[in-house]
């Protein structure tokens, strides 16, 4: 067990005292957990192989899964990335900082350990004055997957990444929740044209305007490209039931099965949006747990509140969780994708 040193810092202007000291312990080798606007992260040098083995061990994660690497400025670009296409500028011009992860040729530089061996290197710009004022004293390009276990929900707040990792990291910057909530949007550019390869914080309808032209979504060449996409990936504990379908056909087979559920004496947990709850005319109980996500017009809210909302519901320990998603439209697309790989392929498509 090591110690892990939480300090607390401001989410716009972090104190300088408190930057120095986990630059240095990156510059050492070691761990840090940081805030992005995403989720938050759990970082080591990217130049050192050691440091980012050490990352794998702390979260328990297979070595086949490629981690992200985390830049100051775009103009750092040529560290990392032994090409740069116009498409790449372009993107980088237009969405960073922010939650994009472009997938470039990767430079002799950057160590296989970063990319799970492969030959290509994911990079983003992140928007977060801790992050960037975290790399930027480092002074190196920070690798860093979400800063939870292996599969478990990614952390949106300080105290979720001491859940998963105390004990286990160096350092923790606490700069409060995160604002996206959902992890970046993951853009391959090493194929013949642009592909998402993860929906996340920027819309794809974002990437198609930028780029004039359709984008598609999801491994063109088998499973093994983006491991992400493994199915077992942001899951709670409890099973999870996912309802997709037209809103209101959607509520009334949640109830129902809400009902059987309660009548065989099970504890149900339920993920909904505000107004759900009095659609559904339940009333929460010691038996029915309920965590709201906000108005299912605000996909931003939810996106904001989705991990904890489920970590939350989580750690209230029912037989079993029912959700339901929110639409394929903008953040819809990762809020629904989050959720699919949440419910393990327990998804029920209800028909009008
Ligand atoms: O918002 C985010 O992206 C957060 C913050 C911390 O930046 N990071 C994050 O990292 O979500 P992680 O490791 O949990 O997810 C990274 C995803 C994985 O699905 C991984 O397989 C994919 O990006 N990825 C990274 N590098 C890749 C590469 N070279 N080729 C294919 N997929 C890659
Ligand atoms: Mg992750």
């Amino acid at each position: 067990m090591k110690r892990t040193v939480v300090l607390a810092v401001d989410a716009e202007q972090p104190e300088p005292a408190a930057i120095s000291q986990a630059a240095a312990a990156l510059r050492q080798g070691g761990l840090v957990a940081f805030p992005t606007e995403t989720v938050y992260g759990l970082g080591a040098n990217a130049f050192d192989p050691a440091a980012v083995l050490a990352v794998f061990t702390a979260k328990a994660r297979p070595r086949n899964d490629p981690v992200i690497v985390h830049l100051a400025t775009a103009d750092e670009l040529p560290r990392v990335a032994r090409q740069v296409p116009p498409q790449a500028r372009l993107l980088a011009a237009a969405f960073w900082p922010g939650p994009l992860t472009l997938l470039l040729p990767r430079a002799a530089e950057v160590p296989p350990e970063v990319t799970a061996g492969l030959d290509t290197v994911g990079v983003r710009v992140p928007k977060h004055a801790v992050a960037l004022a975290l790399i930027a004293a480092a002074g190196v390009p920070i690798a860093a997957p979400s800063a939870n276990r292996f599969g478990h929900t990614s952390p949106t707040t300080a105290q979720h990444v001491l859940h998963d990792l105390d004990g286990r990291i160096d350092v923790l910057l606490d700069a409060g929740p995160t604002m996206v909530g959902v992890e970046s949007t993951v853009l391959d550019l090493t194929a013949d044209s642009p592909r998402v390869l993860r929906p996340g914080g920027v819309p794809v309808e974002a990437l198609e305007r930028a780029l004039g032209q359709r984008v598609p979504v999801g491994s063109s060449d088998g499973p093994a490209r983006a491991p992400g996409q493994l199915p077992r990936h942001y899951a709670p504990q409890a099973p999870l039931q996912l309802f997709e379908g037209a809103p209101e056909a959607t509520l009334q087979a949640i109830r129902e099965q809400t009902q059987g559920a309660l009548q065989a004496g099970r504890r149900v947990g339920l993920l909904l949006a505000v107004e759900d709850l009095a659609e559904l005319g339940l009333e929460p109980n010691e038996r029915l747990l309920v965590q709201t996500v906000g108005s299912s017009h605000n996909l931003e809210e939810i996106a904001h509140r989705l991990y904890a909302a489920l970590r939350r519901l989580d750690g209230q320990h029912p037989d079993l969780i029912l959700a339901r998603t929110f639409g394929m439209a903008g953040l819809g697309l990762a809020i629904t994708d989050r959720l699919r790989r949440a419910a393990e392929g327990r998804v029920t498509r209800v028909r009008t």
